[in-house]
């Protein structure tokens, strides 16, 4: 076969997404035009016979990759004739500009052979972002074939790698998924100090969980999990999971259910559509519905305008919605484990309830030798622990605390009695 098409089925939200919305958006740059129906024609029956050609269509995640691929390349940049395109992160700030092949025939020299490229617009639109229709069209002698698929390889790893060591962020627009900023830096689970094993016993857990779907399956029962992290604010619960998605390379999507204009349809849309590889995260849950549990069994809260359009309902039924195909991790955390209702945790929403509590003696301790950079047996993290009860004070505000005396532990311990006045000495 001499011409083939790419198509990825992979149904998941494009990683580029953020470079989908922005494409075609803003084109400075003036191309030599489309080919004419007849020179395509001619163009087709020639390329048939001694040459090999892969198409590219703007509607696959591959069209980001090469176009990205192509932007750092030196043949692209030494073109005459380029468009510049606007890349949006999505809340609009510091839009990137990337310099990419007009429309029209290019060509490039790849492991030391010649590509020709070309890039066709359509006349058709794209309705939702109002882009049209593209395509890349990669051609070359047949012997070399194999050049093309290399080099498409070598695309989709630039593009993938740009997020290797980091967290993308997703959040929600209108009911799909976007991502958020540039990727984060991985945070590193040393630096989330907790009470005695409970960071191994979540990464077990989750660990199992993604390792063990055929169990899941073999049993019909939906492949997700979900785990609730409560107790008292300031003690890391967001940071823990900032931590385990770093460890376990996996992206997080924020579910902000406060949001004004979510409702109903959107929040299963998110629930149930998540970027494969991603941790669903509800942060505060308890705050969503406060005062609206008398809502559970209400299907009239629907048609009721006068608030928001979220129901608490809506809610569990997209928690029990058809799960993607990937699986779902879903965290949801709150500092008042009371107020939340028992429908919304019990046992299939929530798999695990993690009680992440104020500051154990230990952990104190492990926080100032963290802080200070010193080795575990020391006396003066002894000393400043002793200060005070378990469970009386949060990490962070122990940490606010030794973030006055920054270069000196001994002062901090002088003052210890300033954090916990009340603490037995
Ligand atoms: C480029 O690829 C598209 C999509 O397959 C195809 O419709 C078009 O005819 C091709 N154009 C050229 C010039 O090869
Ligand atoms: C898979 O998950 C089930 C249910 O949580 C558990 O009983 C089983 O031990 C797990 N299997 C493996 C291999 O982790
Ligand atoms: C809508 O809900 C509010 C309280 O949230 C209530 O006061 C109002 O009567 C309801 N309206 C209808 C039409 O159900
Ligand atoms: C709820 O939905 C209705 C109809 O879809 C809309 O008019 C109203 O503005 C929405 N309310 C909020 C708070 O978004
Ligand atoms: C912490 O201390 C060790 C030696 O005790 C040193 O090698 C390391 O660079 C220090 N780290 C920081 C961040 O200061
Ligand atoms: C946890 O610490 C906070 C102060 O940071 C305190 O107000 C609260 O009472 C503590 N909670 C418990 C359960 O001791």
């Amino acid at each position: 076969m001499n011409h083939l098409q790419i198509i990825n089925n992979d149904t998941s939200r494009s990683i580029l997404l953020g470079i989908k919305q922005g494409l075609g958006l803003l084109i400075i740059g003036g191309g030599i035009g489309a080919l004419t129906q007849f020179s395509r024609y001619l163009w087709t029956r020639v390329t048939g016979s001694f040459y090999y050609r892969i198409d590219i269509d703007s509607k696959d995640k591959t069209f980001e990759w090469m176009l990205y691929w192509l932007a750092q390349n030196t043949d692209v940049k030494k073109s005459n004739h380029l468009n510049a395109e606007t890349v949006y992160n999505n809340l609009g700030k510091n839009p990137e500009v990337i310099f990419v092949p007009s429309v029209g025939s290019h060509s490039i020299q790849f492991r030391g052979k010649t590509i020709w490229i070309s890039r066709v617009r359509d006349s058709t639109f794209d309705m939702g972002s109002g882009a049209p229709f593209e395509s890349i069209n990669m051609t070359t002698y047949k012997q070399n074939a194999h050049i093309i698929q290399e080099l498409i390889q070598e695309a989709m790893r630039l593009s993938l790698n740009r997020d290797i060591g980091k967290t993308v962020i997703y959040i929600n627009n209108e009911g799909s998924w976007e991502r958020f900023g540039n990727p984060r830096s991985i945070r590193s689970l040393d630096s989330v100090i907790l009470a005695s094993n409970l960071k191994q016993k979540l990464l077990t857990d989750i660990r199992e969980f993604i390792n063990n779907e055929t169990w899941y399956r073999n049993r019909g029962i939906p492949y997700r999990r979900g785990y609730l992290l409560h107790g008292p604010p300031g003690n890391g619960k967001s940071s823990l999971i900032n931590a385990i998605a770093g460890e376990l390379n996996l992206d997080i999507c924020i579910v902000s259910l406060s949001q004004k204009d979510m409702d109903d349809r959107q929040i299963n849309q998110l629930l149930n559509n998540a970027p494969p590889k991603s941790i669903l995260l509800i942060e505060d849950i308890d705050a969503a519905f406060t005062g609206q549990r008398e809502k559970v069994d209400s299907s009239a809260t629907t048609t009721n305008n006068s608030a928001r359009n979220l129901t608490y309902s809506g809610l569990l039924n997209a928690l029990d919605g058809v799960a993607s195909q990937e699986g779902r991790i879903l965290f949801m955390t709150t500092n008042k484990l009371e107020l939340l209702d028992n429908a919304l945790i019990r046992e299939g929403r929530v798999d695990l309830k993690v009680h992440i509590g104020n500051a154990t003696k230990s952990q104190a301790s492990q926080l100032f030798n963290h802080f200070y950079n010193l080795s575990a047996d020391n006396q003066l993290s002894a000393q400043f622990s002793s200060s005070f009860e378990d469970y009386q004070l949060s990490m962070s505000q122990i940490q606010g605390f030794l973030l006055q005396y920054i270069n000196s532990p001994e002062k901090a311990v002088e003052n210890v009695h300033l954090l916990a006045p009340i603490a037995i000495h």
